[in-house]
């Protein structure tokens, strides 16, 4: 009979400690989690390289948070992009991953990020990156 209540309250305890689990992740998303967005970044490194003036297909993101658009020296942007004159921030990070096609149009970049997560995660990975 005792341990029967022991077993229920074990149980309750346990759904208890996976509802605080599960808040924890709701929390942090909104800020971003630079550790799962170098992971993310991988999606990126094809086209962008993290030191600092080294240039693919994309322009290196070492110091892009901050930065203003399309001023990557030796790099050569679109005139799409050069002419949106932003300072990279997080909402217009997150605006340009959603859709860079939508958000500069003309632009070169035509990859996005639809997974609203993996953007807050690679904005804060971003935001790493020294100069
Ligand atoms: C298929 C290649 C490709 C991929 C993949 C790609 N990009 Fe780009 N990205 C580009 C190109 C090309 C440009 C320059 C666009 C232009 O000049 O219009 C660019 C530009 C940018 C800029 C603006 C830089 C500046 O100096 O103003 C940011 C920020 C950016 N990319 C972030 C990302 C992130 C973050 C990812 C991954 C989630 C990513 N890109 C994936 C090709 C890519």
């Amino acid at each position: 009979m005792h341990t029967l209540t022991r077993i229920r309250a074990a149980g309750y305890l346990i759904i208890l400690a996976t509802a605080g689990a599960l808040s924890v992740p709701l929390t942090a998303y909104a800020q971003g989690d630079a550790a799962a967005g170098e992971k993310v970044f991988a999606h990126c490194a094809p086209c962008h390289s993290t030191k600092p003036g080294e240039k693919k297909f994309g322009p290196s993101l070492a110091g892009v948070f901050g930065r203003k658009s399309g001023t990557e020296p030796g790099y050569t942007y679109s005139s799409a992009l050069k002419d949106q004159n932003v300072t990279w921030d997080e909402a217009n990070l997150d605006a340009w991953l959603q859709g860079p096609g939508k958000f500069v149009r003309g632009t070169k970049m035509i990859y996005s990020v639809p997974d609203e997560k993996d953007r807050q995660d690679v904005i804060a990975y971003l935001k790493t990156l020294p100069k």
